[in-house]
């Protein structure tokens, strides 16, 4: 029975994107994302049919917009294309209460005051006092590294730094900061026998289990306590939020692997990106060799070729009509971020990966409109502190094998990484 579910629902993988008939395109396969094949059917839609209704998926009906115009335009119209219930692709069938509420899947005005609460831990004053920190951790991470031998840069270098950075965010205890990791990767997991989870079931489990415990321990340590600038202080002291643990858990628990997730998977992929990206391009490491100044806009140029996060959904709150097709109420619209990054019509030589271009953050990885990204100061923080320090001591970061890729169609990322450092030569 398995079989045939899987035989049905990978066909495209493998195949030419010009042999398979428009009608029968379903780009949410994840094995086209984890064989990197996906572009060439993104390249066919964005030419021959830029706003595209998939009939038939794993995951029920769908609409696909690849083209960044019509991205932006869905984004700007929040009213017509409601992030509730869901910004996920799936539906879930939620048990009992254990229904997951966050305000990246809330339309204002709810959105806007839960938003306003959290906001302040990425505030530019914020950001600047958590840089030294977070230079230090990366100095320390860096100079522990095994010089000369093979290792897994996904693991010592990505998870480790975007671990300590999310311990740093929620003053969690630093020894134990591979939990929030591991919650992430739960709450983001497609189930299988070689996942972190079985089951959804499993997943909720954990988290309920696990996650909302210690969460719940933190909540109460902050409460006794003067505010402070960590998120949890922030939302304890917060008038809109300070009795969301014990009267809404449900929208506690979502908030916080909102901002656990969105900082963790993101950071991560593009930190292993980079490392791809120029060893891919011999030429732009060089170039950043020679001008160590180029990380500032290498940095957004990274962001937009990993496009960390595929694509976000929409429901359509009403009838309506985009680039003359006819999208009716409930249905699901994709927006394609992966897409709308490689469109010719808005980026040119979208494909290149180029540190010095001019208009590196014209790109649509964080989001557009209200829901845009509220931690991509901070990833762009860390990713910069990380390549400035990197090139302070190596001339190079080798990629010495083929990355895995991992099977996902939202986040784009790498489960491993084999590389090898070579020392600068002072
Ligand atoms: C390269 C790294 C990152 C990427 C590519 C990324 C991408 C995104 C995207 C695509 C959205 C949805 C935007 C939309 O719907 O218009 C989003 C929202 C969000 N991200 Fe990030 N993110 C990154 C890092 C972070 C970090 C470090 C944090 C931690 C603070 C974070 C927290 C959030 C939050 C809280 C939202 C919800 C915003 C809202 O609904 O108003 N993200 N992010």
């Amino acid at each position: 029975m398995n079989a045939i579910v899987k035989k049905k629902y990978n066909y495209m993988v493998g195949k030419d994107p010009y042999e398979v008939p428009l009608e029968d395109y379903d780009v949410t396969q994840r094995e086209l994302f984890q064989s990197n094949t996906i572009f060439g059917f993104f390249d066919r839609l964005r030419q021959e049919e830029p706003v595209h209704y998939c009939k038939d998926s794993k995951f029920g009906p769908y609409w696909s917009v690849t083209k960044f115009d019509d991205i932006m335009e869905v984004e700007g119209n929040p009213e017509v294309y409601s992030s509730e219930p869901s910004i996920a692709l799936m539906d879930f069938q939620t048990e009992g209460d254990y229904n997951l509420s966050m305000f990246i899947a809330m339309d204002e005005p709810k959105h806007g005051d839960q938003r306003r609460t959290v906001q302040g831990a990425v505030s530019p004053r914020n950001l600047a006092n958590m840089e030294d920190l977070i230079r230090e951790r990366v100095c320390t991470i860096l100079d522990s590294l095994p010089v000369g031998e093979t290792f897994d840069w996904v693991d010592k270098v990505s998870i480790e730094l975007t671990g300590q950075m999310l311990a740093t965010l929620f003053d969690f205890p630093f020894e134990q900061r591979r939990k929030l990791t591991y919650w992430s990767d739960v709450a983001t997991a497609v189930p299988g026998p070689d996942s972190v989870v079985s089951s959804y079931e499993d997943s909720q489990r954990i988290l309920l289990t696990e996650c909302v415990p210690a969460f719940f321990d933190l909540w109460k340590d902050r409460a006794n306590k003067p505010p402070q600038f960590d998120l949890i202080s922030m939302l304890v002291h917060s008038e809109e939020t300070k009795n969301m643990a014990t009267e809404r858990p449900m929208e506690f628990l979502g908030n916080l692997l909102l901002l656990i997730v969105g900082g963790n998977d993101t950071t991560r992929n593009s930190m292993s990106g980079s490392v791809l990206f120029l060893n891919e391009n011999p030429d732009q490491y060089q170039k950043l060799r020679d001008n160590p100044d180029l990380v500032t806009s290498m940095i957004p140029e990274v962001i937009r070729y990993q496009t960390p996060l595929t694509h976000m959904r929409r429901t359509a709150t009403q009838d309506t009509v985009l680039k003359g097709k006819n999208i009716k109420k409930g249905d699901k619209v994709l927006m394609w971020y992966l897409s709308g990054n490689r469109d010719e019509d808005a980026i040119e030589n979208p494909n290149e990966f180029i540190i010095d271009r001019a208009r590196p953050r014209h790109h649509l990885s964080f989001g557009f409109g209200i829901h845009r990204c509220m931690g991509n100061r901070l990833a762009e923080m860390q990713l910069r502190i990380v390549w400035e320090e990197i090139l302070e001591r190596f001339e190079k970061v080798e990629l010495v094998g083929k990355p895995e890729r991992a099977y996902h169609n939202f986040i784009r990322g790498f489960t491993e990484m084999p590389v090898r450092l070579h020392p600068k030569i002072k």
